[in-house]
């Protein structure tokens, strides 16, 4: 089996990093942006099609406004900095939250960002800033709910397809594979909808220290597994899956 087609990550486990060193929690989030300059580049090799990541999900906002300023700075740098290599790589990037919660400055830079690297064929990167899993699935209700209210749409017609188009991901297949670092095995309110049928991975590395042997165990422990989509595993291995 090949690569898988998209992997989801949370990136778990900075403020422990940091705290491990005596230092403060801000340490580790810099610490964390080398990891994801690996992560992207060895996805880009693998041939993965696409890469959504979590970096600051809509209840991060609850954190001491310092922390809060440091991380939006920190995001706002690493977008100045990186954006004209990920465009010579083919890389298309997108934000994806609630981007009106960001500063304008921000928002600017991720629109230029994202319009530079709109038409790029290569891996599709997804950035989650003020994303929360609940929030997507909102949002999408309330367009499909506007649309049914000036008669565009019938409420009939919506199925998973109409639904699932409406979210932030919509062009993009569901999550094969989703990894957290950090240790906990939990969601915390990423992709809700669409990992209905991803394989998780938990690894106890904290995000600072992620690197291409722990995505590579992620993948091989991801290409052992029966992925049987509600079938039993019989059915799977005598009817080949259309
Ligand atoms: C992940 O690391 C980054 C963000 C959530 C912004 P944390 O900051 O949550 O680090 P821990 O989990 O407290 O160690
Ligand atoms: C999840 O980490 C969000 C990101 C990694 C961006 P958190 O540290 O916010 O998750 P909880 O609070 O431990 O569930
Ligand atoms: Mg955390």
């Amino acid at each position: 089996m090949s690569v898988p087609a998209h992997i989801a990550i949370v990136m778990d486990g900075n403020g422990r990093w940091a705290e491990a060193r005596g230092e403060p929690r801000t340490v580790g989030h810099r610490a964390g942006i080398e990891p994801v300059r690996a992560t992207i580049r060895e996805c880009a090799r693998l041939g993965v099609g696409a890469l959504t990541l979590f970096a600051f999900s809509s209840e991060n906002w609850r954190r001491p406004e310092t922390e809060v300023s440091t991380l939006m700075g920190l995001f706002m740098e690493a977008l100045e900095r990186e954006v004209q290599e990920l465009h010579a790589n083919q890389v298309r990037l997108r934000i994806i939250g609630n981007r009106q919660r960001l500063a304008v400055g921000l928002q600017q830079r991720i629109a230029e960002a994202e319009a530079l690297t709109a038409g790029n064929t290569g891996l599709q990167l997804q950035v989650a800033v003020s994303y929360g899993g609940r929030w997507d699935v909102i949002e999408a209700a309330k367009r499909l709910a506007a649309q049914a209210a000036s008669g565009a749409l019938r409420a009939a017609d919506i199925d998973e397809e109409r639904f699932a188009r409406e979210l932030q991901l919509a062009d993009l297949p569901d999550p094969d594979l989703f990894i957290r670092t950090g240790g906990d095995h939990r969601i915390s309110n990423f992709l809700l909808w669409n990992i209905a049928y991803a394989e998780l991975f938990f690894t106890d590395a904290l995000w600072p220290d992620f690197n291409a042997e722990i995505m590579a165990e992620a993948i091989e422990d991801f290409r052992g597994r029966e992925r049987r989509f509600g079938l039993t595993g019989k059915q799977l291995r005598e009817e080949p899956r259309v």
